[in-house]
């Protein structure tokens, strides 16, 4: 009791400062549950660099990720905008398993530091990993900056609401066909700038109108990865097997034909 009331205090002084639009206590409550008072530093941090202005809603909390929307600005820009921030766990399942084998392991006495360096680690691949997708001409949210674990991009969507992933749209046959073969022309263009997407499925595609978005990638690995072919191969059946479903007539090896080719 006595650690949670200093932890509002704490949240209470920085308050003004980071402009949290908050109106009576129990939504002050809500943003103590949702953030950890390491993410709540980070996010301190971000807002006195001018990176974020105020805090919306959560989008999504995932397994390893929470999505949340906000108002920032985005690298060299003054203008606020809508901003989405994802916040990696630091303490995920994952991470557990992770631990147990580590348990004994003198180079990893200070596993709590280890297991928050590894979250890191991936949060700065998301962000090269986006920057990277973006140069190769990959429509993705553009991502701004990250800091520890957390990690502010462009929010796809518009008034706070997310653009729907592409496993919750209703398509004609023709809007199929034309995210279909934006999809594959996407993997193809990641492909030639040596990266996979490795987590590609209707989940992880938005729709923004007709605009096809491909997200969530810290995951993504370069060719030189040992499985890098075998995500490959993964992301396009995935695909291939979605829009199959909505009436796309298409072979599977056509697609890993049209990823490799020049
Ligand atoms: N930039 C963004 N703009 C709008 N919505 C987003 C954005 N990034 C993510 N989302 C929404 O949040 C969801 C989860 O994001 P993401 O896929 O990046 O996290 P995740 O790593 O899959 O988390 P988990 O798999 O643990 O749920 C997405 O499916 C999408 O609906
Ligand atoms: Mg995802």
């Amino acid at each position: 009791m006595e650690k949670l009331e200093k932890r509002l205090k704490e949240i209470d002084k920085k308050i003004d400062r980071f402009r949290i639009r908050i109106k009576d206590s129990k939504d002050l409550k809500a943003v103590e549950g949702v953030f950890d008072t390491f993410t709540l530093k980070t996010l301190y941090n971000l807002a006195n660099k001018g990176y974020i202005d105020a805090l919306g809603g959560v989008i999504s909390t995932g397994k390893e990720a929470n999505i949340h929307h906000a108002f920032g600005c985005g690298q060299e820009e003054q203008q606020e905008r809508e901003i989405a921030i994802k916040v990696y766990r630091i303490s995920t399942s994952n991470f557990r398993a992770m631990q147990s084998y580590l348990i004994g392991d003198p180079r990893f006495k200070n596993v709590r530091h280890e297991k928050r360096s590894i979250v890191f680690a991936w949060t700065k691949k998301e962000l090269r990993n986006l920057k990277k997708a973006q140069s190769a001409g990959v429509r993705v949210p553009e991502p701004f900056v990250e800091r520890d674990n957390v990690l502010l991009m462009e929010f796809i969507g518009e008034d706070e609401i997310p653009a729907p992933q592409l496993r919750e749209v209703s398509l004609t046959p023709g809007e199929a066909r034309k995210a279909f073969d934006t999809t594959v022309e996407y993997v193809r263009k990641l492909y030639h700038a040596n990266l996979v997407h490795g987590d590609l499925s209707e989940f992880n595609i938005l729709m923004h109108g007709r605009e096809v978005v491909f997200i969530d990638m810290g995951q993504s690995v370069t060719l030189d990865h040992p499985n890098a072919m075998e995500f490959l191969m993964r992301d396009i059946h995935n695909v291939t097997r979605f829009f199959r479903k909505k009436g796309v007539g298409i072979e599977e090896e056509a697609v890993v034909d049209a990823v490799l080719g020049e």
